[in-house]
């Protein structure tokens, strides 16, 4: 996904901007560019280059760019064009005094770049993002701001924008509808960047742009707009993490940095939202009584969110009772969604940006649903489409591949389970309080499983030149299996498929022999037998095994080639704890291959376009 930064200010600008680029890089991007406007006002300099930030570095290192206290940077994540030099941001109209940086998708592009060249302007990219500043030249005559609301009018599909205009030397001008884009306020000093990371070491307090608003910042001041031109009050907050909890604290990678965090956030969780033996979960904002009346319960959201749904239908209907359909979002969103005032709609999303799932609950909005989002990031897009919100508060997650964020929103679905639970009256008090005892162990337990992580990367080292894993899981640990096969493929790149285990013979059993691998997650459970039955059938094939077991059971040895002990936990808890090993055996096999654990090859930490 794209990067925005920009500066306007008493400093110099292009160290700043390309800084703040780099602590973007996480989001994947596969191009980079910096426009700046230099202090004597002149004429706007930009460079921009295909390949990552370090490139542009050397670019600018060989030809430097003016003195300039005004200027905006991108990191382009291609989407319309390839990734090269034209096809870079930042983008100029055709008198090249407008400059561009955009994220997001211009989904009338075509047609207005069609209208835009039979008026004359020349085109340089394949992008729809150079139809921007070619529209605000349109309708330019003088007034900056005018120009901008203007042409932003005429837009369609998703944006947040960073624009500047030579006859401003001390104006920058920031944009939204449907992509994140942030204003951070200094001391005569503005920013404006795609996320908090970007701007967290020069300042902490931030404006969250809403759709629909424009933002004019100066170096001692910053207004907000909506579109219609109505100023906005401005609203801001200060970030609650710190700089550092952004870098990677000593660990080799924020993958492995986010893992270790996983006790420390799902103790804070806990502790924020049990109070005795209660759950209570702000932000719900949703009355017992309409909980109460809630028929059914549909969970839409992606990737390893989309697992953290599948365990919350077993957790939810085991506990009240209540029918959940789950379903990937970008499926979701192209069926009949049959939804009402009944229905409650959980949308799970670590970013709250991606595109299917907001495109997916404001289709469930449309029909009358009620939403509930489980989110990490405050302030983002789903946050703001959604009735409720139950903030999980994991932290910045910056490894593209999720780690923490996704034992959070397990959490948070094992808090709501318990709540619909004891709304419904299907779960008592006193099965409330003892599974609570047993979730608050989770934190210790995860220190447990921690402490054996040079053993798990004993493990994992012959593996990483394995051609094919399976990761078979039953009942409550299926989606555990999916989550572990999509953990290790994002990141290794090894070809990995999740199963469910009674699906084994019905053919993946083919696949087996002594190239491959498959992960069984056999903790102590009802199917237990089943689990072993399936490894029985592996090792007759001679496939090799890697077990997730419960501690203490040595029997499980003799079915496994490698096995890996989770803490005795109530049965329902195991997927929380197998998420840590599955996570692990990924990162050392990742590791292992020198793959780019943090950003991988071809992926985005937010996917905002479709
Ligand atoms: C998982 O490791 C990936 N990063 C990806 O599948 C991710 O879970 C998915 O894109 C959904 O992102 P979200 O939670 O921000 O909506």
């Amino acid at each position: 996904m794209c990067g925005i930064t920009g500066y306007v200010g008493l400093r110099s600008a292009a160290p700043l901007l390309i800084a703040g680029l780099e602590k973007l890089e996480y989001r994947g991007y596969d191009s980079s560019g910096i426009g700046v406007l230099p202090a004597d006002h002149s004429k706007i300099e930009i460079a921009k280059t295909p390949g990552k930030i370090k490139v542009l570095k050397d670019l600018l290192a060989a030809n430097p760019l003016p003195q300039a206290n005004l200027g905006i940077s991108h990191s382009r994540w291609a989407t319309h064009g390839a990734p090269t030099k034209s096809n870079a941001h930042p983008h100029f109209d055709g008198s090249q005094k407008i400059l561009v940086v955009h994220n997001g998708i211009i989904e009338n592009y075509e047609e207005l770049k069609v209208r835009l060249q039979q008026k004359g302007h020349k085109f340089l990219s394949q992008t729809d993002t150079e139809v921007v500043p070619h529209l605000i030249e349109e309708y330019y005559r003088g007034d900056f701001l005018a120009a901008v609301q203007k042409a932003l009018k005429e837009l369609k599909g998703s944006f947040a924008l960073g624009i500047l205009c030579s006859d401003y030397p001390d104006t920058l001008i920031a944009a939204r509808l449907g992509s994140p884009l942030i204003v951070g306020i200094g001391k005569n000093e503005n920013f404006i960047a795609s996320d908090v990371p970007a701007i967290l070491d020069q300042t902490k307090k931030v404006v969250y742009l809403k759709d629909g608003e424009l933002a004019v910042l100066k170096k001692d001041s910053v207004a907000v707009y909506d579109l219609a031109g109505k100023k906005v009050p401005l609203k801001v907050d200060t970030v609650k993490f710190s700089v550092e909890s952004v870098q990677k604290q000593g660990f080799a990678h924020f993958m492995l940095k986010e893992i270790h965090e996983q006790p420390d956030v799902v103790g804070h969780m806990l502790k924020s939202r049990v109070c005795g033996d209660n759950v209570v979960l702000d932000g719900l904002s949703l009355s017992d009584r309409q909980l109460k009346k809630t028929l059914r319960i549909f969970i839409v959201a992606c990737g390893t969110a989309y697992h953290a749904g599948l365990l919350g239908k077993y957790l939810i209907e085991k506990f009240a009772h209540i029918p959940v359909g789950v379903e990937a979002a970008s499926e979701f969103r192209y069926r009949e969604q049959l939804v009402d005032k009944n229905t409650l709609v959980i949308a799970i999303s670590q970013s709250g940006e991606t595109a299917d799932t907001l495109a997916a609950v404001k289709e469930c909005r449309n029909k009358g649903a009620k939403v509930l989002a489980v989110c990490n990031v405050v302030g983002s897009s789903l946050t703001r489409e959604s009735d409720g919100v139950l903030y999980t508060h994991a932290g910045p997650e910056i490894g593209v591949a999720s780690t923490k964020a996704y034992t959070a929103q397990l959490t948070m679905l094992y808090l709501l389970a318990l709540k619909l639970g004891d709304v419904t009256g299907i779960l008592s008090k006193g099965e409330q309080k003892s599974f609570i005892s047993e979730l608050k162990r989770i934190p210790e337990h995860f220190r447990e499983i921690l402490k054996s992580k040079a053993l798990i990367a004993k493990i994992a080292k012959p593996y990483a030149h394995v051609g094919c894993f399976l990761f078979l899981g039953r009942n409550i640990n299926y989606p555990s299996a999916l989550e572990g096969a999509l953990k290790l493929k994002e990141i290794s790149y090894i070809p990995a498929e999740g199963y469910a285990a009674g699906e084994m013979k019905h053919g993946p059993i083919a696949l087996i022999d002594e190239y491959r691998a498959v992960v069984c997650i056999a903790p102590q459970s009802e199917i237990y037998e089943k689990m072993i039955s399936n490894m029985q059938e592996i090792r007759a094939r001679k496939g090799k095994i890697i077990a997730i077991a419960t501690e203490g059971d040595e029997g499980i040895v003799a079915h496994a080639t490698n096995v890996i002990y989770i803490p005795k936990t109530h049965e329902l808890l195991t997927p929380l704890l197998a998420a840590l090993p599955l996570q692990l055996l990924a990162y050392y096999v990742a590791v292992q291959l020198k793959c780019d654990v943090d950003q991988p090859r071809n992926l985005a930490k937010s996917v905002t376009v479709e």
